[in-house]
């Protein structure tokens, strides 16, 4: 494992589409590409965060992502990605709050994202964000075929 030194979590720039699909090869079986990281910084409905850690001699180096796309006053969130050697370091959920955050000061209260029904490490992620299972879509992943398990954080109840 990598020892991070420093963390910033911020807006996808231009300039990190190269090193986000790196990072896509790295995690996904079926990796988006640098073309569509490219179509979705033009985009206004969507919102993508990198994290970018600092090493020892100062270096700079993108290490995650993750992303929301809001539909319907909703925030869904998907390509959350971490490189393997920087994992376990709380980088994912810097970057989930970071969404979280920057959709709720949209005024959005409602976030929801598919995982793997396998993916325990992912799942810690989402819970300890808020998001609660509600629910399995049967098959929905390929390479390896998986179901998904559908999370969501909803609107809080005002009479709760
Ligand atoms: C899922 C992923 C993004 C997590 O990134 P990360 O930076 O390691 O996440 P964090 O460090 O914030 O949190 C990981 C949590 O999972 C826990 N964890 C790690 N391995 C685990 C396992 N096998 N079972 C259960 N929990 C596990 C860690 O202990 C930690 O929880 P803690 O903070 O309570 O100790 C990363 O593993 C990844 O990129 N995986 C491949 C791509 C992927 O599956 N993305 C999700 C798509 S929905």
């Amino acid at each position: 494992m990598n020892k991070i030194q420093s963390l910033k979590i911020r807006r996808m720039e231009v300039s990190d589409i190269a090193p986000l699909a790196n990072i896509e090869k790295q995690c996904f079986s079926r990796p988006w590409s640098a073309r569509e990281f490219g179509h979705l910084i033009e985009k206004t409905d969507a919102y993508y965060l990198i994290a970018e850690v600092t090493d020892d001699h100062g270096a700079r180096k993108v290490v995650g992502t993750a992303g929301m796309r809001i539909v319907c006053g909703e925030g869904d969130i998907d390509n959350v990605a971490v490189l393997p050697e920087f994992r376990n370091q709380g980088i994912a959920s810097a970057l989930i709050e970071g969404l979280l955050n920057a959709g709720r000061e949209k005024g959005i209260e409602e976030f929801t994202l598919e995982v793997r029904v396998s993916n325990a490490s992912a799942i810690r992620v989402y819970e300890k964000a808020g998001f609660v299972s509600e629910g399995i879509r049967p098959g929905f992943y390929e390479d390896p075929k998986e179901d998904a398990n559908i999370m969501w954080i909803r609107k809080k109840d005002p009479a709760n």
